[in-house]
């Protein structure tokens, strides 16, 4: 459905933050996009969604496909119009509308009446806590409430692929859970999912696949399961190996590992 085949991106004309990045998210699938912060993923984010000019990016190399049609150089709202819906990083709501107004807001490419209606009736059944609350002011809901409206605009749009930018940041646990669980429930109504997440654990638990991203390029790929074994990814994503104080970066830990292993 998604295919981002060997992007560059550069910002400014000078800076290089996409190196040749490419993923696929196929029809009905969570594929989960993991890396640390600075690593390229709201990038990518953005080369998908068309929404790099706004910050003096470009692609420089490589493509961008979605239903098998290539739409690189497509302007965002057309590309909403395809079907790809966005949730960006930190639960940008209209605070001071209701909940209602927030996904009358979210609905602006669906112009056709049917489809709006539907899609509205979808989000209450899929959030029943936003149903009960859709008179209240966005900016007094919880913040697990928040992202639950910043997901449910999106959903507005009717889309067939969501790309959702660290949905968990900032939640506590128990309410990460219950992104998790809505994620995997708007997955289930036959939306694909693209989830970025520094939350390795989190993400890989609901995926079908996962990308884990460094320095603008994928070092690792392959089934979650697979991932979450890894010895590298466990020590630098999951923290399982003590090892607390500065954070190395992933490469730093595979080459320590491979020293280790010289010098043993
Ligand atoms: N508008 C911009 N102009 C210049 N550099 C940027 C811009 N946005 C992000 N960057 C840089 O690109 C790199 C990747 O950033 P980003 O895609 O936000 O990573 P992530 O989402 O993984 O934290 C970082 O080094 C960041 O400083
Ligand atoms: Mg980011």
């Amino acid at each position: 459905m998604l295919e981002v085949a060997n992007l560059e991106v550069v910002y400014n004309d000078v800076v290089l933050v996409l190196r040749g990045i490419s993923l696929e998210v196929p029809d009905g699938s969570i594929v989960a996009l993991l890396g640390a912060n600075g690593a390229g993923k709201t990038t990518t984010l953005r080369a998908i969604g068309g929404l790099l000019d706004v910050h003096e990016g470009d692609v420089t190399k490589g493509h961008v496909t979605f239903d098998g049609a290539d739409i690189t150089e497509l302007d965002p709202s057309d590309r909403v119009k395809l079907g790809i819906s966005q949730v960006l990083e930190g639960r940008r709501i209209f605070g001071e509308l209701t909940v209602d107004e927030n996904l009358a807001a979210g609905a602006y490419v669906n112009r056709d009446r049917k489809a709006t209606s539907a899609a509205y009736d979808q989000v209450m059944t899929l959030f029943p806590r936003l149903a009960e609350r859709r008179k209240a002011t966005a900016g007094y809901l919880s913040g697990g409430e928040q992202q639950m409206l910043a997901i449910g605009r999106a959903l507005m749009q009717s889309p067939k692929l969501l790309v959702l930018d660290e949905p968990s940041l900032g939640l506590a646990p128990l309410l990460v859970q219950q992104v998790r669980d809505i994620i995997v429930d708007v997955n289930k109504a036959g939306v694909s999912i693209l989830l970025i997440e520094q939350n390795a654990n989190m993400a890989l638990s609901i995926a079908d696949y996962g990308y884990i991203m460094e320095t603008g390029k994928v070092v690792m790929d392959g089934d979650p399961q697979k991932l979450l074994k890894d010895e590298d990814v466990q020590e630098f994503y999951l923290g399982l190996h003590g090892d607390e104080g500065e954070r190395k970066s992933f490469r730093d830990v595979k080459h320590y590992k491979r020293r280790k292993r010289w010098l043993s």
